[in-house]
Order: structure tokens, then sequence, then C-alpha cells
């Protein structure tokens, strides 16, 4: 899963932010996640985000987390979602930043792998009671 900040991908700890930008990309992802998501929704999003969040100690300081990133599904395949992760993670490699994520769609493995993520930890969510997997990528 990913936490969006805004619709497409982003970057949830940016290692370049000030405060500032900082506290409206919270209040930018708050307003986006409660349009989208409903009241409920939203809650459920900020419970099962609690939980996740803690847990990416093996994570190496100053890394990016990758946010949401998503191909409507009948264009999907078709090299799309490679084309959106790849600007990204030239940018992290030419920063020499580590990029991180979580996933909990076993056929994405493959598709990070692709891009140089390697499986790091395994975790059970329990608000959905779902595994999902974290993933580096050290740049
Ligand atoms: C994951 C996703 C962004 C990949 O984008 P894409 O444009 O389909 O990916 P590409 O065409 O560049 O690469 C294809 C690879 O994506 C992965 N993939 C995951 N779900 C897929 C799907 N429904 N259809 C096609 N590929 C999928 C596979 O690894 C696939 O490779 P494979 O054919 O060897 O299995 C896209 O499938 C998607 O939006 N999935 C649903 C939302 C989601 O899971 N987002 C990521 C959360 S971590």
């Amino acid at each position: 899963m990913f936490l969006p900040l805004t619709p497409g991908l982003g970057r949830l700890r940016g290692c370049c932010q000030t405060p500032e930008v900082q506290t409206a990309e919270s209040k930018a992802k708050a307003e986006y996640l409660e349009k989208v998501l409903g009241s409920k929704g939203h809650q459920t999003y900020d419970r099962i985000a609690g939980y996740m969040s803690p847990l990416v100690a093996q994570v190496p300081p100053g890394a990016w987390y990758l946010s949401i990133i998503g191909i409507s599904p009948r264009a999907r395949g078709q090299g799309l979602g490679a084309s959106l992760l790849e600007g990204t993670l030239a940018e992290a490699s030419a920063r020499s930043v580590p990029c991180f994520l979580e996933t909990f769609t076993p056929r994405n493995l493959r598709f990070y792998e692709r891009h140089g993520f390697a499986r790091v930890a395994e975790h059970l969510e329990p608000t959905t009671g779902k595994p999902y997997v974290v993933m580096l990528r050290n740049s």
C-alpha cells in the first residue's frame, strides 16, 4: 500500500522539504483522503497507516517513501507504471537516495523487483488482516 500525498506518485518523507511545505502537504493529503475515501474510509486509512508507519525501522534514514501509484485497469500491463516509476527512480539514483515502499499485492513484487527493489520485511496488517511487504531499493 502506498500512502498518498497527492494523486499520483509522491514521496511521503521528503528529504528536502521545509516544515512549512510538510505541513501544507499533510493538510492537502488529509483533505484529499477525506474527499475520496469519505470520513469512515479516511479513519480506516489512518488506522492502517498508524500501524504501518513505525514498522519501517530497517529503512535507512533519509530514504524516500514512494507513495501511491495506480494505472487505470484498462491500461495496465502496457509499461505505463514502469514509465511513471522510472522518473522518480532516476532522480533518486542521481541523488544517491534509497527508496522504499510497501505493497499488499503479490503480483506487484516482481514489478518492483525488476526496478531494483528487494524485500526487507513482511508484516500482517491488523485492520485488513492482510500481509504486506516492505521493499527497499538502494541507489
Ligand atoms: C502496479 C501497477 C501500478 C503497475 O502498472 P502497469 O502499467 O500495469 O505496469 P507495467 O505495464 O509497467 O508492468 C507490468 C507489471 O506490473 C505488475 N502488475 C500488477 N498488477 C497488474 C495488473 N493488474 N496488470 C498488469 N500488470 C500488473 C506485474 O508485475 C506486471 O508484470 P508481469 O506481467 O510480469 O506480471 C498497476 O498494475 C496498478 O495500478 N495496479 C493496481 C494498483 C496497485 O497495486 N498499485 C500499487 C500499490 S503498491
